[in-house]
């Protein structure tokens, strides 16, 4: 499974980028808002540090304007991924910009008919958004089990990027359930480490180590 960081914060991408982790980065408009910079200069210097897919959301909701949004951020940088809403404008400018060879992540995926359509407008990433799902009582491990089994079906390449994702649970369950790539802000990825017995198991090794007299 390959591991995405959802944030604009450039340092906390470097730091993540450095332990061999991470495969890509997804930011969408509300954490670009949040890095306070200009949207071309965060993209292009997450580009620089992350060698995989970095997706960048357009603003425009019409077919065209997408098309012209979407092909400026394609020049920033080979690895950009374009971001585009699951809209009917969307779908229909996922199906262009993918046929100029940019990738493209079609986001705010709510449904298997959506993903299914993204799918056919020949998208790279399709990401169903697991905790905004859950926020509303609604199963989102399912529709990426749906998703699944729709791709496999019909041999769809488009990879399912699990979004929204809260928890070291949500991981572990998307990755049982077949998602190719998971996108997690930086802090559920390190918490993927953490387990109390590891902590205290090293911590009775140290001290055994220490009573001993143990060098390495
Ligand atoms: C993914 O591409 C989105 O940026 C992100 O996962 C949204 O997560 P949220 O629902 O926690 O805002």
């Amino acid at each position: 499974m390959k591991f995405f960081v959802d944030t604009a914060d450039t340092k906390d991408i470097a730091d993540l980028a450095e332990s061999g982790m991470i495969d890509g980065v997804t930011t969408n408009p509300s954490l670009i808002a949040k890095a306070g910079r200009p949207f071309a200069d965060v993209i292009q210097e997450i580009c620089e540090i992350v060698p995989g897919p970095v997706s960048a959301e357009v603003v425009a909701t019409d077919y065209e304007g997408m098309i012209t949004e979407g092909r400026k951020l394609a020049k920033i940088a080979d690895n950009v991924a374009v971001k585009l809403p699951l809209t009917w404008d969307g779908l229909k400018a996922c199906r262009t910009l993918s046929g100029d060879g940019t990738q493209v992540n079609v986001t705010l995926c709510f449904s298997a008919n959506q993903a299914l359509l993204a799918a056919k407008a020949g998208a790279t990433f399709i990401s169903p958004f697991i905790g905004r799902l859950d926020d509303i009582n609604i199963d989102g491990m399912e529709l990426i089990a749906d998703i699944r089994q729709i791709y496999d079906n019909y041999l769809f390449d488009t990879e399912i990027l699990a979004a929204s994702i809260r928890s070291a649970n949500h991981v572990k369950l998307s990755a049982l359930a077949g998602a190719d790539v998971a996108t997690m802000p930086p802090g559920v990825i390190k918490s993927l480490a953490n387990h109390p017995l590891t902590d205290k198991g090293l911590e009775i090794f140290l001290a055994d180590a220490q009573k001993a007299g143990i060098k390495v």
